[in-house]
């Protein structure tokens, strides 16, 4: 697996005990918004207006969450449609008192440009 991550870092937030599942480990449910927001971000600054998620296309957890992590979400712009823009991210955490970061989810988000009106708007040329 790559040691490092793919994709420009979006957002840097840490786990906090609230986000526990009942194991003790972070919800899944907390990453995964995290990685929306995460590819909101990316996709507005590529559409300059509003977005909504369409579709999850992927989402994978490759290793456990736990509190007091620093997660790291990066992400790419992989393709540009019509009115669709398709967002790859993968999120890596920093544990606490651990210097190495260990990749922890991976996914394909899309989101659709909505005009003020709430309807899907064609997206720019870059
Ligand atoms: C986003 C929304 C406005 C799209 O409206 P629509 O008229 O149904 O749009 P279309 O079916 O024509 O699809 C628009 C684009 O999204 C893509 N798309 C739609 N559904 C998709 C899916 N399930 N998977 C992948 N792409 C999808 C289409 O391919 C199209 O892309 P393109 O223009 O780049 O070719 C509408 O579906 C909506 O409001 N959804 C709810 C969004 C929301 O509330 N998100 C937050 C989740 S709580």
């Amino acid at each position: 697996m790559s040691k490092e991550p793919k994709g420009k870092l979006t957002i840097r937030t840490v786990a906090m005990p609230a986000d526990t599942n009942p194991a003790g480990d972070i919800f899944g449910g907390w990453v995964l918004s995290q990685m929306d927001v995460a590819g909101s971000v990316a996709a507005v600054e590529r559409v300059h207006g509003r977005v909504a998620t369409v579709a999850i296309e992927a989402m994978s957890f490759i290793a456990p969450v736990k509190v007091g992590d620093v997660l790291c979400v990066y992400c790419e712009i992989e393709r540009v449609g019509t009115t669709s823009i398709t967002v790859r991210m993968e999120a890596w955490v920093r544990r606490r008192f651990e210097p190495d970061r260990v990749k922890v989810t991976e996914g394909r988000f899309i989101y659709v440009a909505l005009g003020e009106d709430g309807k899907k708007a064609r997206i720019p040329a870059a």
